[in-house]
């Protein structure tokens, strides 16, 4: 099924534009750089990934971030998410509980657009290519400016998987130097892509 760029941006820029909160807005500036970053990437990278798609997994891959944790428990609650995951870590939960949601209000139903949405904090072993394409941009979107988004930018730009790679590897040293508790999926995303390092 074909999704309507336009009227699901426009549904996104509701959802982030209806109120002063700069955050929010901030939020729907960095969805549309993911979005160009990851036109860009696919096409540096010569990917066979439908652009169409990748737009929109782009546009709505923070839907469910200004939820707040309570409500997204809910979420997990009521659809049988493995809770203890998520203990200390609920960072993950606008991910996770995305899908959920975007399927309630957006009417997308599409799996491989909901699985970037899904994977896009964590990472996943063996991810779809729109699913590491939305890993990566997230991560390498040019409103980032620290040192690692800008080397990963540039790695991105010629070899997408390894970018990934590279940004797993970045992900759990930081979160173990932080002592933060790590998410299983973050762990697979690890583990499949050490080899490419
Ligand atoms: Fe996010
Ligand atoms: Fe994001």
């Amino acid at each position: 099924m074909q999704y309507n760029l336009e009227e699901i941006k426009n549904k996104v820029y509701k959802k982030f534009m209806d109120s002063t909160n700069l955050e929010k807005q901030e939020r729907f500036a960095h969805t549309i750089r993911v979005m160009e970053m990851a036109e860009k990437i696919i096409k540096s990278n010569n990917l066979n990934i439908d652009l169409n798609k990748a737009k929109i997994a782009a546009l709505i891959h923070d839907y469910a971030k200004f939820y707040d944790s309570k409500e997204l428990l809910a979420y997990a609650r009521e659809y049988k998410l493995n809770c203890k995951d998520f203990k200390n870590n609920y960072k993950v939960l606008h991910a996770l509980v995305g899908p959920i949601i975007i399927r309630k209000e957006l009417n997308i139903y599409d799996e491989d657009i909901l699985d970037a949405v899904k994977y896009h904090t964590t990472g996943n072993e063996a991810l779809s290519p729109l699913s590491m394409l939305i890993y990566v941009s997230d991560f390498v979107e040019e409103g980032r400016d620290f040192f690692e988004a800008k080397k990963f930018r540039e790695i991105a730009l010629k070899d997408y998987i390894f970018a990934g790679a590279k940004i797993s590897e970045f992900t759990i040293d930081l979160l173990k130097k932080k002592n933060y508790s790590i998410h299983p999926n973050t762990i697979k995303m690890y583990e499949y892509y050490k080899n490419k390092l």
